[in-house]
């Protein structure tokens, strides 16, 4: 039997008003998996992110960790009984009966969902920690080093000077920092630096997730490959499960097990790395592809960068299974097609 996901997010909205940041996302992650989430700026995967770690609280859908729902909507609860109850008006006895009992277990499921969502404990949620996407404005300018890393650590409540000293120094020295960069302010150190310093407050809680929110996007590319290599060694040594959030899918290429692309809040491809880079399906990553620029020049001079132009979605459009763990959002018409281009 097949392990059970570490991370499981089902049906996951997020809407800021009419803005729906994230919508109907479903996804999970194994333990020790690293699991890229690509799309360009603006379709939401901070907002996943942000969402899996309840800095929200979620419109709809479910969040599981370790088997506890973590965060749960209720929208769709919502909108169950609203329409059962219009549907009563007009209706007959015996339906009436019906939507009676639909109504009961909407409200049930409701009940259920705002309990889990309350009743999820602070140190299950430490088991999951975010890497910011912005080393700058994530990081208080007037907090050192030493308070911004011990900061978890006390709200977590460690009182002891001894084994909070202990972890922030071993954590500096494990991210490529010294003892000497403790009593510094961040201002004082380089985008690289920074991010360094970012790691090292979410790796010192000891978590068993990370949310690496495009956390090289805004380095040099000679750096980026420094802490892409950090965050590949933490991840081994610690057994991370990793959540690794970029724009740029080439990032994302050697460091991920598995790779979903979002567009405009939807997950539109779900697949294998390998298995997306070699046979995208899914007209937008086959354009985020075309406009990754390849090393060999011979290539590079052939590469057409294909523009996505997006069509209007079936009716029916739902994220599906088209070859074994390839899934793309399609209505079901367009499976055959797709089965046929997987093929080819
Ligand atoms: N707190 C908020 N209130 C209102 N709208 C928001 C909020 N946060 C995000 N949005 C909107 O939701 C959408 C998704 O934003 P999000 O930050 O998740 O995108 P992203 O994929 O992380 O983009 P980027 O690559 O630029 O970081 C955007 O349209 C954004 O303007
Ligand atoms: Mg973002």
């Amino acid at each position: 039997m097949a392990a059970e996901p570490l991370l499981r997010v089902e049906h996951l909205c997020q809407y800021f008003g009419p803005v729906h940041a994230v919508d109907d996302v479903s996804f999970s992650v194994m333990p020790g998996e690293v699991f890229g989430l690509v799309g360009e700026s603006g379709c939401g995967k901070t907002t996943t992110g942000r969402s899996i770690i309840r800095l929200y609280d979620i419109t709809d859908g479910s969040i599981w960790f370790k088997g506890q729902r973590i965060a749960a909507g209720t929208l769709s609860c919502r909108r169950r009984i609203a329409d059962a109850r219009r549907r009563m008006r007009g209706a007959s006895p015996e339906e009436r009966t019906a939507l009676a009992a639909e109504i009961a277990e909407a409200r049930r499921q409701l009940r259920e969902a705002v309990r889990d969502h309350r009743s999820v404990s602070k140190d299950l949620l430490t088991r999951i920690q975010m890497i910011y996407q912005d080393p700058i404005a994530s990081l208080d300018p007037r907090m050192t080093v030493y308070d911004i890393i011990a900061e978890g650590l006390r709200i977590h409540g460690e009182r002891s000077k001894e084994t909070i000293d202990g972890k922030v120094y071993g954590i500096l020295d494990r991210v490529g920092l010294t003892r000497e960069h403790a009593h510094r302010y961040p201002h004082e150190f380089s985008g690289g630096q920074r991010q360094r310093i970012g790691v090292a407050r979410a790796v010192v809680m000891q978590p068993e997730m990370i949310i690496a929110d495009e956390p090289v996007s805004a380095l040099d590319v000679s750096i980026q490959a420094q802490v892409i290599n950090l965050l590949s060694d933490l991840r081994h040594e610690m057994g991370l499960t990793v959540l690794f959030i970029a724009h740029d899918l080439s990032v994302v290429k050697y460091f991920s097990d598995r790779i979903g692309v979002m567009y405009f809040g939807r997950l539109v491809e779900l697949a294998g790395a390998d298995e997306l880079f070699a046979h995208p399906l899914h007209p937008y990553t086959r354009a985020l592809l075309s406009a990754i620029p390849l090393p060999d020049p011979l290539y590079e001079r052939d590469r057409r960068r294909i523009v996505y132009q997006p069509k209007p979605e079936a009716e029916d459009a739902a994220l599906r299974e088209i070859l074994p763990g390839h899934f793309v959002r399609c209505g079901a018409a367009e499976t055959e097609s797709y089965l046929r281009e997987a093929e080819a």
